[in-house]
């Protein structure tokens, strides 16, 4: 059975851009292949250094992964740091990557740009090389994920390769599948950017606890463009296509059949927002009732990351057998 593996970090709420572009089709993917799913919280540390954070947003977003849809019987889903395997192979994925590689990755240029004066940690350079950790221990074949993370996947690939080489077959080289529809979900406000948590204003971002009312004002006010035609094309239209794109999703058609049905945007994207209140409903009430039950939380966390390490360290002690690290007895 195919192995797929896609990971998320706990940093701020999820919104529709993690939902469509990737948690929907993890719990899609959960029936038709062996799912593993880390909640990855060490990734967090790049742009987090305050304490107390990172904990309480890792249970959140457990309970938003539970509530969207993931079935702890059915796929394996983790919490990173509690599978320490992960840290133990990145320190070999770093020393099978090169700084000219880690220097051409286009989100450690954007995020560090972004914080300009701010602390730019190595671990922000370096990050790639615990995704490709997180990815390799597992032996995945495919790792579903937004257009955005790509290059990530890609740079897996080549470290894969290049250990094999060096050291002989370890690793299986993954796949990257992106999903169809929904892959790119991009801000209300701003629409040529991604939704992306760290946007400067709230009102382009969609959250999967957003209350009916908001998600329909956010809607209302998502911004268009003024030449009146309903029309799919990303370049010249990002603000409707993003809605037809978005209603699409929702609804299992594709965009430009969607743009069929409109000719004017205020109906686009008040159905956009009626679909997308429709959608988040029941994964809101469901995270409530998990929320409030801890002890069962914590349950399906630790049997996840049993699970996990039972393959992850295997993995590891294959790593250290083929390059040959003297073993402790
Ligand atoms: P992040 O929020 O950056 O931790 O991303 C978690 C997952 O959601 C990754 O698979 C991303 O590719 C995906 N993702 C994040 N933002 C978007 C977006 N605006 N549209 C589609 N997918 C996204
Ligand atoms: N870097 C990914 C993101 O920001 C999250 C991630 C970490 C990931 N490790 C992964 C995704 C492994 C897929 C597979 O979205």
């Amino acid at each position: 059975m195919t192995r797929v593996l896609s990971c998320i970090q706990p940093t701020g709420g999820v919104h529709l851009g993690n939902y469509l572009g990737a948690l929907r089709n993890w719990v899609i993917g959960q029936h038709e292949c062996d799912a593993f799913h880390g909640i990855v919280d060490l990734h967090a540390l790049t742009v987090t250094d305050r304490p107390g954070l990172v904990g309480p947003s890792t249970l959140e977003l457990a309970a938003t992964l539970f509530a969207g849809g993931l079935d702890p019987e059915v796929a394996t889903v983790f919490v990173q740091s509690h599978v320490p395997e992960h840290s133990q192979l990145s320190w070999i994925t770093e020393c099978t990557v090169s700084y000219g590689e880690l220097s051409r990755m286009t989100q450690f240029k954007d995020k560090a740009a972004k914080r300009e004066a701010d602390f730019v940690s190595a671990g922000l350079f370096t990050y790639p090389a615990l995704q490709a950790a997180d990815i390799l221990l597992y032996d995945a074949d495919e790792v579903p994920v937004g257009e955005d993370q790509r290059q990530h996947v890609e740079i897996t690939r080549d470290i894969a390769m290049r250990f094999n080489s060096r050291f002989g077959e370890t690793f299986v080289v993954p796949k990257v599948v992106t999903p169809k529809a929904g892959a790119k979900v991009t801000d209300l406000q701003e629409p040529t950017a991604k939704m992306s948590k760290s946007s400067n204003s709230d009102a382009g971002i969609v959250y999967l606890l957003d209350e009916p009312a908001a998600i329909m004002k956010k809607f209302k006010r998502a911004v268009t463009d003024s030449d009146g035609e309903v029309r799919f094309d990303r370049a010249t239209k990002p603000g409707v296509s993003n809605l037809l794109e978005i209603l699409a999703a929702c609804t299992g058609r594709s965009p430009a059949e969607v743009a069929g049905s409109y000719s004017q945007y205020g109906p686009l994207k008040n159905d956009a927002g009626q679909a997308v209140v429709e959608l988040l409903t029941p994964i809101q009430h469901r995270y409530r009732e998990l929320m409030g039950d801890r002890a069962e939380l914590s349950r399906l966390l630790r049997r996840g990351a049993d699970k996990a390490r039972e393959v992850a360290s295997r993995t590891l002690q294959r790593t250290y057998d083929n390059i040959g690290l003297l073993p402790p007895n």
